[in-house]
């Protein structure tokens, strides 16, 4: 698995990839791997010629700086996780890299993003569509994979993708989980063994509470500090804080 760090270099790279008519799919990520972003590099695998992860923690995205700072870093791992899935290269930037300009130029949704998880982390959105349409630019992916776990930001990627008219296709991916029913998430290993022990009880009465409401009363009652719980068209969406740790998931209905 090859690694490189600029842009510079992977346009290089890019260039014979492309005059050899290869496709190439892209797996963006903060690291931290679990097997959900395995799943994303495994369907990656089976449907595009070159397999490229890129492996950034994005500071823009962070609306606590506690967050950033204790978000895991798991390289040696990741490069076990990544080299075992049959990625190619891993894409591996710096800050100064991905933002020569600072944050002079940002992506701002007006609408989805101010909803759901973007009312509770305000700017987390215009961080992630920023750095998402950065790479996207940078790779010129033909395909780009991300979990539904993560379902707000998919729709987001989605219409920033059609509204700026951007040639890479937004693969959408099922949400892996433990089996236990806990939706994979890097956050996961921050939980206390009590903590992890309750966890799954998101997830079950998501699925299982008659309408929002009486979920939000369920968690509450568990111990769990709700931040939102809501219906919408065919899902239910809900974010909730165990302990410092922030859990996100979401069902059909
Ligand atoms: O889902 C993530 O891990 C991040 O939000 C992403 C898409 C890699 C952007 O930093």
């Amino acid at each position: 698995m090859k690694t490189v760090q600029t842009v510079a270099e992977w346009r290089q790279l890019h260039a014979t990839y492309h005059a050899a008519g290869k496709s190439i799919g892209l797996v963006p990520t903060m690291g931290a791997l679990h097997a959900g972003h395995v799943s994303l590099c495994e369907k990656a695998r089976r449907e595009c010629d070159v397999v490229v992860v890129t492996l950034f923690v994005n500071p823009t995205q962070f609306d606590e700086s506690t967050d950033f700072e204790n978000y895991p870093r798991t390289d040696e791992a990741d490069r076990e996780k990544m080299t075992t899935a049959g990625v190619d290269l891993v894409f591996v930037p710096s800050v100064a890299e991905m933002y020569p300009s600072g944050s002079d130029y940002t992506v701002q949704e007006n609408e989805l993003s101010r909803d759901l998880c973007g009312a509770h982390r305000l700017g987390h959105f215009t961080g992630v569509l920023t750095v998402v349409m950065k790479l996207l630019q940078i790779i010129g992916a033909d395909r780009a994979y991300f979990g539904e776990k993560d379902y707000q930001q998919l729709q987001l990627i989605r219409g920033m993708t059609k509204a700026f008219f951007l040639d890479t296709e937004i693969v959408p991916c099922p949400t892996i989980r433990e089996s236990d029913g806990l939706a994979m998430s890097s956050r996961n290993v921050r939980l206390s063994s009590e903590e992890r022990a309750l966890a799954p009880q998101f997830y079950a009465i998501l699925k299982s509470a008659p309408d929002a409401a009486m979920a939000e009363q369920q968690l509450r009652a568990l111990g769990f500090v709700v931040d939102y719980i809501e219906d919408k068209t065919d899902r239910r969406f809900g974010a909730v804080r165990l302990g410092s740790t922030r859990l996100i998931d979401n069902v059909s209905r």
